[in-house]
C-alpha cells in the first residue's frame, strides 16, 4: 500500500488514481493526520497544496521523521515543504508557471529511470525551492526552474526522499506515469498484484468475518454502487442479504420491472416496494427544489424502514459508499456552501442502528465498473449514466404530479433510446430530460396548442465535479425533437440546453 498525504491539492485524487492503476492499492490521508505505520505500507506521496510553505497557516508535519519509516516523494507543495524543513529556500517565482515545460539536464536516478530529455511535464505552481539544503542533488531542470526535481542527500533519512516540482499525475506530464511507477515500484518495493480479482477475493473475504451468520439488508437503486456492493455482499452471505427496491415513482420508464429483473438474474434476493402513491400524494403542491428532495429522503427512509423491521433479527447495513464520499478534505476556505443536498438517503445509518458494509468504500467509479465486470455485472447495469436519488422528481420543474411523470417518462425513454440507436450513449456521461414548467403556444395540424417544453440534456464530464455539454449532431437533435413532439401528448416544444457546469449544473433543481 502507498499512502497519499493530501494538503488540499485539486490533483490529489489523480495521483491515487495514478497509483490504482498501476494495480497497487493506495489511500489518501488528510496531511494535518498522523501516518501510522503499518507493515503493508510501502511509501508516501505529499500532494500539492493552495497553500505556500511561508504561510503562517500552512500545514507542515515532520517530514524526515516519515523518511526514517518509508521512502517520500514530494509533488509541488511537498517538494517545497521538504526543501524548506532541511535548510533549504523556498521564495515566490518571478512568473507564476502554469502549464508545459520541458525537463532538463537529466540526472541517472531510478525516479527518472527510461525518462528521456525534453520529457513534457506540466507546472502549476507559483512558489519554487530558490536553494536546495546542502547535500541535496538536482537530477532535472526545465528552462526557467533550476530546481524541477531533486533527491536528499543519502543521509538524510533511512529511506530515499524525492521531490519535484511538477504533477507527474496530470495526462500532459507524458512520462508521469512512468515516475510515479518507478516510485512506487522501483524506489518503494510495492507490488502490482491488486487487481479486481483479488479485490473481489480479499473483499467477500473481509464480509464474511465482519457478518459471519448474520443478516444484512440493503437498498439499492439500480444503479452501479448498489448492484456491485450487493453482489459482493451476495457473495459474502448469498441467503444472508436482503435487497429492498423501492419504486418512488420517480423511476424512468419501465425502469421498476427492467431493474428488478436484473436483479433477479444477478441472484440477488430483492424485494419491490410500490410506494408511489405515497410520494405522489406527499410531493402534491411542492416546488421547492430542496423541500422536495428532503421528502423524497424522507419517504424513501420511511419505507425502507418499514420494510428492513420486517426481517427478523438484522443487525447489518449494505451501503454502495465509494470513495469520493469518504475522503476526507483539507480546505483552506473553510466549510463549503450548500448548492443542493445530494445525500437524499444520508440519514439512513443513523436511523437503522446497524453496523455498516461498505464493500465500495476505498473504490472510485471506474473501478467499481472494472470489479462489477470481474463479477460478471450485465452491461445494463455498468454502463448505465448516473441518476439522481431523487429521480424524476427533480427534473419536473415545480411542482410533480403523477400526469406530469409520465409525460416525461415518455420523452426521456425515446431521447434515451434514440441515443443507444445513434450510438451516442455511452459518448455522453449523462442525459436526460427536463419537464419544464412552462407552456406555449403551437399549431398542429389547424389547432392551436398551448402544452409544455421538454429540455433535453446532455454533457460530458469525469466525475460530475465539472461538465461540457455535449455537442450532439444536429440531425439527431432534429430527429429526438420532432418523436417527442410527435409521440408525447401535452407537450409542443423541445429545446436543448447548452450550458455547462460551472456555472450552471448538470441538473436543473
Ligand atoms: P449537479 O446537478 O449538482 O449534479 O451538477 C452532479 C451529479 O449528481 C447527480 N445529482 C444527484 N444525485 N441525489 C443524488 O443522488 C441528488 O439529489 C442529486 N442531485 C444531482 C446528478 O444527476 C449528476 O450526476
Amino acid at each position: 500500500k502507498i499512502l497519499i498525504l493530501d494538503f488540499g491539492s485539486q490533483y490529489t485524487q489523480l495521483i491515487a488514481r495514478s497509483i490504482r492503476e498501476l494495480n497497487i492499492y493506495c489511500e489518501i490521508q488528510p496531511c494535518t493526520k498522523p501516518v501510522q505505520y503499518e507493515a503493508n505500507l510501502k511509501g508516501i506521496i505529499l500532494s500539492g497544496s493552495p497553500f505556500s510553505v511561508n504561510d503562517a497557516t500552512a500545514p507542515k508535519p515532520d517530514i524526515k521523521a516519515m523518511a526514517d519509516h518509508l521512502p517520500v516523494l514530494g509533488v509541488c507543495y511537498g517538494a517545497q515543504l521538504i526543501a524548506q524543513q532541511s535548510g533549504g529556500e523556498v521564495g515566490k517565482s518571478t512568473h507564476r508557471e502554469y502549464g508545459r515545460a520541458h525537463l532538463q539536464s537529466i540526472i541517472s536516478d531510478p525516479l527518472l529511470a527510461t525518462i528521456n530529455e525534453g520529457s513534457q511535464v506540466w507546472m502549476s505552481h507559483s512558489d519554487s525551492v530558490k536553494h536546495l539544503p546542502e547535500g541535496f542533488t538536482v537530477i532535472a531542470k526545465t528552462e526557467s526552474i533550476p530546481v524541477a526535481a531533486y533527491k536528499a542527500k543519502a543521509d538524510y533519512a533511512k529511506n530515499a526522499v524525492y521531490g519535484i516540482q511538477f504533477h507527474p499525475e496530470v495526462t500532459h506530464s507524458t512520462d508521469g506515469k512512468q515516475l510515479l511507477k518507478n516510485f512506487v515500484v522501483d524506489v518503494c518495493g510495492a507490488k502490482q498484484d491488486w487487481t479486481p480479482a483479488t479485490f473481489i477475493q480479499e473483499t467477500v473475504q473481509r464480509i464474511k468475518d465482519q457478518v459471519g451468520n448474520g443478516k444484512v439488508v440493503m437498498a439499492l437503486s439500480g444503479g452501479v454502487d448498489s448492484t456491485v456492493a450487493a453482489t459482493l455482499i451476495s457473495r459474502a452471505v448469498g441467503e444472508n442479504l436482503y435487497c429492498i427496491f423501492v419504486d418512488n415513482g420517480l423511476l424512468r420508464k419501465n425502469e421498476f420491472e427492467q431493474v428488478l429483473d436484473g436483479y433477479k438474474h444477478l441472484g440477488l434476493n430483492t424485494k419491490g416496494i410500490d410506494a408511489r402513491e405515497r410520494f405522489y400524494t406527499e410531493l402534491a403542491g411542492v416546488t421547492d427544489p430542496e423541500k422536495k428532495r428532503k421528502i423524497i429522503g424522507r419517504l424513501f427512509i420511511d419505507v425502507f424502514h418499514d420494510e428492513a423491521i420486517k426481517i427478523q433479527d438484522v443487525h447489518f447495513l449494505g451501503q454502495g459508499t465509494i470513495y469520493p464520499d469518504v475522503i476526507e478534505s483539507v480546505s483552506v476556505h473553510g466549510p463549503s456552501v450548500t448548492i443542493k443536498s445530494h445525500h437524499n438517503v444520508g440519514g439512513l445509518p443513523e436511523i437503522m442502528h446497524m453496523d455498516l458494509v461498505e464493500p465500495l468504500r476505498f473504490l472510485f467509479k471506474d473501478e467499481v465498473r472494472r470489479v462489477g465486470r470481474e463479477l460478471g455485472i450485465d452491461q445494463m447495469f455498468l454502463g448505465r449514466h448516473p441518476f439522481p436519488g431523487p429521480g424524476l422528481g427533480i427534473r419536473i420543474l415545480g411542482a410533480v404530479s403523477e400526469d406530469k411523470v409520465q409525460m416525461l417518462q415518455e420523452a426521456d425513454a425515446i431521447y434515451t433510446q434514440a441515443l443507444r440507436d445513434h450510438d451516442l450513449y455511452d459518448k455522453v456521461w449523462q442525459a436526460g430530460a427536463i419537464l419544464l414548467p412552462v407552456q406555449s403556444v403551437g399549431v398542429m395540424g389547424d389547432e392551436r396548442t398551448y402544452e409544455f417544453t421538454v429540455a433535453l440534456r446532455a454533457v460530458t464530464s469525469v466525475d460530475g465535479m465539472t461538465a461540457d455539454w455535449a455537442h450532439l449532431p444536429h440531425s439527431f437533435l432534429a430527429k429526438v425533437s420532432n418523436d417527442i413532439i410527435n409521440q408525447v401528448k401535452g407537450i409542443n416544444r423541445v429545446v436543448y440546453d447548452i450550458s455547462s457546469k460551472p456555472p450552471a449544473t448538470i441538473e436543473w433543481e
